[in-house]
């Protein structure tokens, strides 16, 4: 048993802000083999990593995302306890900037988070950023049925995966016939049985967010293909396999 892709939450947000590149390149130093970020669009239609729709930012002052503009967002400094880093690598990234430093090493699944209800404009600018031959290494993943329809609708090639947090049954049903390639259900929702049910009709089973050990080895067990972790530490024993032979040896599992 080769042991399910590891995969960091939002980067590894123990070392620098979550979402950030330099969290990513934290996860890639800890022997993740993929990285999950969120995906939103700012208020001029650009595609930049960053979970909340709200937030407010190191001085206290509240936002919404979706109302900034992309330079207005590069210029928020993240709360974070002792980063106080000039570097560019703690800011709130674009996903250009991700896909130009990050994708080469590193596979990706990337959340599309839809705001004010521009889900299709979401699906258009982030395709429009990946090229084709970059779009086989990504899992694209969506609490949103309508997104996933959407980027099904632009390609039927992509590895779609359908996020859930309840109703395990039908969201199996669901993503059984809307193509999708997994379903990541919330670790309250994932059994035994389900984890069958969806090897048995052709869907990987990827599981979020796990942090503790006797989870992850339960997960181990039931052959889960991954697992969304925010504590990279739970896999240390991992044997670590750089750059491109690292690429290679994940590409032999599931591309
Ligand atoms: O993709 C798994 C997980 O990230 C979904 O929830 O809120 O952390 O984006 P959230
Ligand atoms: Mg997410």
């Amino acid at each position: 048993m080769e042991g399910p892709l590891v995969i960091a939450h939002r980067g590894c947000h123990t070392f620098a802000p979550e979402n950030t590149i330099a969290s990513f390149k934290a996860a890639l130093e800890k022997g993740a083999d993929m990285v999950e970020l969120d995906v939103r669009l700012t208020r001029d239609n650009i595609p930049v990593i960053f979970h909340d729709r709200k937030f407010r930012d190191a001085s206290g002052r509240s936002h919404i995302t979706a109302r900034l503009t992309e330079n207005q967002l590069r210029g928020v400094q993240l709360k974070y306890p002792g980063s106080n880093s000039v570097s560019s690598d703690y800011l709130i990234p674009t996903l250009d900037e991700v896909q130009d430093r990050i994708l080469p090493d590193l596979a990706l699944n990337i959340e599309l988070k839809p705001d004010l209800r521009r889900g299709d404009k979401l699906v258009v600018e982030v395709l429009k950023r990946i090229p084709h031959r970059h779009q086989s290494k990504i899992i694209f993943s969506s609490f949103s049925k309508t997104i996933l329809r959407k980027l099904w609708s632009r390609n039927p090639k992509l590895k779609l995966g359908y996020l859930f947090r309840s109703n395990p049954e039908q969201a199996l049903k669901w993503a059984k016939r809307h193509h999708c390639f997994s379903v990541h259900p919330n670790i309250d929702v994932c059994s035994e049985s389900f984890v069958g049910s969806a090897q048995a009709s052709g869907l990987k089973v990827i599981v979020w967010t796990v942090n503790d050990k006797r989870t992850a080895w339960r997960l181990l067990n039931w052959e889960v293909f991954g697992i969304i972790t925010d504590n990279l530490g739970l896999f240390r024993r991992r044997p670590r396999i750089e750059g491109r032979h690292k690429q290679n040896a994940l590409r032999s599992r599931y591309y």
